[in-house]
């Protein structure tokens, strides 16, 4: 498991970026990819729920954009006093660019950081290689 203390720095710091005046639940997530470089994200909500868009989905597509495609490590931290760690629908967006052994520490409730891994957290990832019978190599 790499060091990860750095990461769990930047997501922390991300999470003072969330706007989440409905929920008030702050996320921040960070994400090194495999040329070095790290993306951070936090939760942006919408007044149409719905439309929320998670920490962990927005430093995902920020990696995605920047040309960095493939995600070595992740963390996650939620407000003082909560655990949390990434929702079911992040987990998945998680897996598109990230193997499963790639490393995730979240913030837990009692301060601390669970540190797991991408697969651990979503074990038989629907991937593209369950898409590649019908619709060929990606
Ligand atoms: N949230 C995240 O940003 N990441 C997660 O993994 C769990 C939930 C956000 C979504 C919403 O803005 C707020 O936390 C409450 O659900």
């Amino acid at each position: 498991m790499p060091d990860l203390t750095e990461l769990r720095t930047a997501a922390r710091a991300a999470r003072e970026r969330a706007y989440a005046p409905y929920s008030h639940f702050t996320v921040g997530a960070a994400v090194e990819t495999a040329d070095g470089r790290r993306f951070t994200g936090a939760n942006v909500e919408n007044a149409s729920y719905g439309l929320s868009v998670c920490a962990e989905r927005n430093a995902v597509f920020a990696a995605v954009l920047a040309g960095a495609k493939s995600i070595v490590a992740v963390a996650v931290s939620g407000p003082d006093g909560v655990t949390t760690p990434p929702c079911g629908a992040c987990r998945q967006v998680l897996a598109e660019f990230g193997a499963a052994g790639v490393p995730l520490s979240y913030a837990r409730a009692d301060g601390g950081w669970t540190d797991t891994t991408l697969g651990a957290l979503l074990p038989d990832a629907f991937d593209a290689a369950a898409l590649e019978p019908v619709r060929g190599p990606a």
